[in-house]
C-alpha cells in the first residue's frame, strides 16, 4: 500500500474551485515532486471533460489531481497515459466492488454496469512534441447516494460507508503500479485496457457530434493517439 512517489507530497484543501486549476497554478510558482497530489473535500467550479462542470457533494467523494512528468511520452502516444489511469481506477474499484461489472468507457470514464462512477480529466503541458507534465484529475463517487440515475457511487452499490483518506492511499498505489507498468511494459497496459473496454467488439450506437448524426459501429481497437478504430 506504501508508494514510492504518488501521494508522498499530499496537500488537502477543504474547499477549492478545482484541484486541477489549483495544481495548474501551483506548478507555475514552484517546482513540485512527481506524484504530488492535491485533494479536496469540495470544488466550487469542478472541471469535467469537454468544458463540462463536475459536481459532487461536500466531503462524500474523492476529488484529486495528481502531478506526473511522463516526459518519455510524445503527443502522438499520449493516450497511453489515459489508458494507464483508467486501468489504475479500474484496479482500485474492482478491489472494493469485486462482484460489480466495472468497465472503462472510451476514452476514460469508468462505469459500473451502465452508470458512471468516475470521471477523469487529464491536462497535459507540452514542450515541443513531448509531454512536459500531466495534471491527472480524478473524481470518484464514493459515499454520495443522492445522485441521478446515470451515475452511481460505491455506497450506492454496496451500502457501505468508506473512509475517503484510506481509499485515496489504495488509489495512489494502483496509480503508481500502472504508471510504472506503462514505462516498462506498455503493451500490457494497451492489452488490459481493451480487455475491459465497454462495448469492445460489440455493435453499438455512436454519435458524430460534428455532423449531429447517430450511427452503428463496432470498436475494433484504438489508435496510439486515442482515436477509435
Ligand atoms: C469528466 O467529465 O468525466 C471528468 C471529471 C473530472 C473531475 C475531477 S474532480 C478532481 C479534478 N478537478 C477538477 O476540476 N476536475 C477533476
Amino acid at each position: 500500500m506504501d508508494t514510492l512517489f504518488v501521494g508522498q507530497n499530499y496537500i488537502f484543501l477543504p474547499e477549492t474551485p478545482s484541484t486541477n486549476s489549483f495544481l495548474n497554478t501551483l506548478i507555475t510558482e514552484r517546482r513540485l515532486a512527481e506524484g504530488t497530489v492535491i485533494s479536496s473535500g469540495f470544488q466550487s467550479s469542478g472541471k469535467g471533460q469537454a468544458g463540462n462542470t463536475w459536481e459532487a457533494a461536500k466531503d462524500e467523494n474523492i476529488m484529486i489531481s495528481v502531478l506526473l512528468y511522463p516526459r518519455f511520452l510524445s503527443v502522438h502516444n499520449q493516450f497511453l497515459l489515459s489508458k494507464c489511469i483508467a486501468l489504475a481506477i479500474f484496479d482500485f474499484l474492482t478491489k472494493f466492488l469485486p462482484t460489480a461489472h466495472v468497465r472503462i468507457k472510451w476514452p476514460n470514464d469508468i462505469l459500473v454496469s451502465a452508470s458512471k462512477i468516475c470521471g477523469v480529466l487529464i491536462e497535459n503541458g507540452l514542450k515541443g512534441e513531448q509531454i512536459e507534465y500531466s495534471i491527472v484529475g480524478i473524481g470518484i463517487n464514493v459515499n454520495e447516494i443522492s445522485i441521478d440515475g446515470k451515475r452511481t457511487s460505491m455506497k450506492t452499490i454496496t451500502g457501505l460507508d468508506y473512509d475517503l483518506r484510506y481509499l485515496e492511499k489504495i488509489l495512489f498505489s494502483c496509480i503508481e503500479a500502472r504508471y510504472l507498468q506503462m514505462k516498462s511494459d506498455p503493451g500490457t497496459v494497451s492489452k488490459d485496457y481493451l480487455s475491459v473496454l465497454y462495448g469492445f467488439g460489440e455493435k453499438m450506437k455512436f454519435k458524430d457530434k460534428i455532423h449531429n448524426v447517430e450511427f452503428e459501429g463496432i470498436i475494433n481497437g484504438i489508435h496510439a493517439d486515442g482515436r477509435l478504430i
